[in-house]
């Protein structure tokens, strides 16, 4: 109802200057206009807007609260096109109002939001230079000759959400998969391929990722102890930094082999990418110690060209440094995300010209980023109004609240997880069919869970406080139960069951009519998804979307069960089918921005 809230803040703003001609001219006047705080509701039960501005008023109009408020609802009462809008306007509490809308209005809305595929939700606005804002979402980024991990699976579904809310607002969305595909690690993994498999690095189908990783693991542990061995991996890394041609085709076959693994599980999870990793960045390498150099930000510490830091301090109460280049001569993770900053806000074609960067990582980062951005904020390369967003989640537990493990004790690689998920969302949907005593054929078993399947496993995630660490239960993210993907794609058969039935469900020129409470408590909740989307995009918690699903849901089943629908009697039954329709279309929009596609039958 944001157009809603416009409209009414415009006859509160008309109502305060009545009511306070001297006070509001002042403020006007002195650049700060008197703001009366008009918001949604906080509780269905103090109506649907409410006026928090009497509050702040009281010492510079010298008056109470309350009678702040009884002024302010004096003038509005005198406004004609206000009271169309509203029902009641009440003083509660030390001197909030609070608004009801009218049933006319609510009405009048959902009218609107039936012939509106963007259910209310407004298009952003043009930058000054006439083109769409850019957003760079960099998620996902695993590891090259890694496993991708669950923390890596928490990115990319959190990241791809996020992604999905800014390109249905409009924004142009920069999804980026910052992969982790330079650094001493290829030195070290070349140097032990050479010995023990060269074969790996001529050809592509002579090993697979599992492999990668064993041998990543061993080169790791000779890295560590052989020194040797150390030394012809930096000379490795150097060979690879100036281009041989041999280490870069070795190189690239390890990349090539990742990135396939990689895609099948973006497959499956329907993940939009563009890879471009550490290794591109390369190239601003040297002019970010440059710049930053001739800024005086740079200072040699026991051979290390670092930054310190003026916000974080260390357990000494020294100032931190964000090391630049090693002694060595080497970069660190942090230049490279350096000059991924400098690229990202710089104007196309030289950059991505976004004016806001989110990063989807762990909590573990956040001192990382923090440095990091704090540093390209001192360096100028923050232009005026962009921001620079971590977005952290926190750890993936086993159900026993440790790290989540295979019952053998190993790390869960991904593709098992998935596969397990839909095995499990296969069996559950058997004994239902079983119970019900139905028969479906295979494809629509088969399309049912792998839908439910994933559906949980990226609902689960995405409902959660992603600041919270996260326990992960088959049982508890397949349930029919409770706020999860199957209770909410449930919702949605429903509505499909009764469309099937329903044999006109042309609702697009009637009027409609409403007499029982579960009706209008479900159009007021219905009405507030646009509000719900403005506010994850700021907030940037998909939890948010995903609780306002589960409550809309949990209205639409109350209605469903207490309000008869296709046997209304009394009123026009399409009124009840428009409801059921907006419930349908605003859980198909709202999974789809959680990147959950929906069934017509489960
Ligand atoms: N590759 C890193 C990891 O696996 C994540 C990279 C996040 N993005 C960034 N720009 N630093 O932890």
């Amino acid at each position: 109802m944001l157009s809603l809230l416009d409209v009414i803040n415009g006859r509160l703003e008309k109502a305060l200057e009545r009511a306070f001609p001297e006070a509001t001219e002042v403020a006007r006047k002195a650049g700060r206009p008197l703001d009366p705080q008009l918001v949604a509701a906080s509780k269905p039960e103090f109506g649907d807007f409410q006026i928090n501005g009497a509050l702040q008023f009281a010492k510079l109009l010298k008056l109470s609260p309350r009678q702040i408020a009884a002024e302010i609802v004096d003038q509005l009462n005198k406004d004609v096109d206000f009271l169309k809008l509203v029902e009641t306007v009440e003083i509660a509490g030390p001197g909030f109002i609070n608004i009801s809308l009218s049933s006319t209005c609510l009405i009048n809305e959902l009218q609107s939001r039936l012939n509106d595929s963007r259910l209310g939700v407004p298009f952003v606005n043009k930058n000054e230079s006439g083109h769409l804002p850019g957003i760079v979402v960099d998620f996902s980024s695993p590891n090259i000759a890694k496993e991708m991990h669950v923390g890596h699976l928490r990115s990319t579904i959190i990241g791809d959400s996020l992604s999905r809310i800014f390109e249905f607002r409009g924004y142009r969305v920069i999804r980026i998969n910052h992969v982790g595909d330079w650094g001493t690690q290829f030195g070290m993994l070349i140097t032990h391929l050479k010995d023990v498999a060269p074969t790996a690095l001529e050809e592509g189908d002579s090993y697979d990722l599992g492999d990668l990783v064993a041998f990543y693991r061993e080169a790791k542990k000779r890295f560590d102890s052989d020194q040797n061995f150390k030394l012809k991996s930096r000379e490795e890394v150097v060979l690879l930094q100036r281009g041989n041609v041999q280490s870069l085709k070795a190189w690239k076959l390890l990349c090539s082999k990742s990135r396939d693994d990689f895609q099948i599980i973006y497959d499956r999870l329907d993940i939009n990418l563009i890879e471009r990793g550490e290794s591109f960045y390369n190239q601003f390498l040297n002019d970010v110690v440059m710049e930053l150099d001739n800024l005086g930000l740079l200072v040699v510490d026991q051979g290390a060209k670092c930054v310190f830091l003026q916000t974080s301090t260390g357990k000494d109460g020294k100032a931190l440094p964000v090391i630049i280049q090693k002694t060595d001569g080497g970069y660190n993770y942090a230049t490279t995300d350096l000059a991924a900053i400098r690229y990202r806000f710089q104007e196309v074609p030289n950059g991505d010209g976004a004016f806001r960067i989110i990063y989807v990582t762990d909590s573990g980062q956040a001192s990382h980023f923090s440095g990091v951005f704090e540093v390209a904020r001192r360096a100028k390369w923050v232009p005026e109004g962009g921001r620079l967003e971590h977005v952290p989640f926190g750890l993936v537990q086993g159900e026993d609240g440790k790290k989540l493990k295979t019952r053998s004790g190993e790390t869960v690689r991904l593709r098992d997880l998935l596969d397990e998920a839909i095995e499990r969302s296969k069996n559950d949907l058997c004994r239902r069919l079983d119970s019900e005593g139905r028969e479906e054929n295979e494809t629509f078993i088969l399309n049912v869970s792998t839908t439910v399947g994933i559906a949980a496993v990226k609902y689960a995630d995405l409902s959660q406080n992603r600041i919270t660490n996260y326990q992960f239960s088959f049982d508890k993210m397949l349930s029919l139960q409770g706020n999860t993907a199957p209770y909410l794609l449930y919702a949605l058969v429903r509505i499909s069951g009764i469309s099937r039935k329903a044999v006109n469900l042309d609702i697009s020129l009637k009027t409609f009519e409403f007499s029982q409470k579960q009706e209008w408590s479900l159009l007021r909740k219905l009405l507030k998804f646009d509000e719900v989307i403005l506010d994850v995009e700021e907030e940037l918690l998909p939890n948010r979307l995903c609780t306002y699903l589960f409550e809309l849901s949990q209205l639409f089943n109350r209605f469903y069960d207490q309000v008869p629908i296709l046997k209304a009697d009394g009123i026009p039954r399409c009124s009840r089918l428009a409801l059921c329709k907006l419930t349908a279309d605003t859980l198909r929009l709202g999974l789809g921005l959680l990147g959950i596609p929906t069934l017509e039958r489960m």
